[in-house]
């Protein structure tokens, strides 16, 4: 049982690196590779709405490039915090939390120059 585990997540960890290798053979020519319109907005869309867009709007917006830029520093903070901490985003758990991979995207999207 455990072996089988092992060899499927070995194949699952081959399909991922093959995946990024392929998303890394299509880069644009400036070497950018993610995006806000590609990569960051569908995940500040899965995990952070409706609270954050106009269709609640009880809360500061984070439904743009210039918001997510402005307050970049305090979502990499919240979305790393323990689930449990007050100030964890997304707030109280109502959605999932962001994967290691998609925390991942937002530290490589910085990293790249936030690329709108
Ligand atoms: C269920 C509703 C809900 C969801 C989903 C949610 N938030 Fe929030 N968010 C809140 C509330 C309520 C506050 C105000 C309380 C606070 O600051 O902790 C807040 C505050 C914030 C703030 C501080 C904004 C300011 O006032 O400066 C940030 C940044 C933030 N959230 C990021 C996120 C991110 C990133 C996600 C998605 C991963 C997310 N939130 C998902 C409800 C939500």
């Amino acid at each position: 049982m455990l072996k089988k585990v092992l060899v499927l997540s070995f194949l699952f960890i081959g399909l991922a690196g093959c995946a990024i290798f392929k998303s890394n053979s299509n880069e644009s020519p400036n070497k950018v590779s993610l995006s806000y319109a590609q990569h960051i907005k569908p995940i500040m869309e899965a995990k952070c709405s409706p609270c954050h867009f106009p269709t609640s709007g009880k809360v500061e917006m984070l439904d743009s490039y210039e918001a997510v830029r402005k307050h970049f520093t305090d979502i990499i903070f919240r979305v790393k915090l323990n689930p449990e901490h007050k100030k964890y985003m997304p707030f109280k758990q109502k959605k999932p939390g962001l994967t290691p991979a998609e925390i991942a995207k937002f530290q490589m999207w910085r990293a790249e120059g936030f690329a709108e």
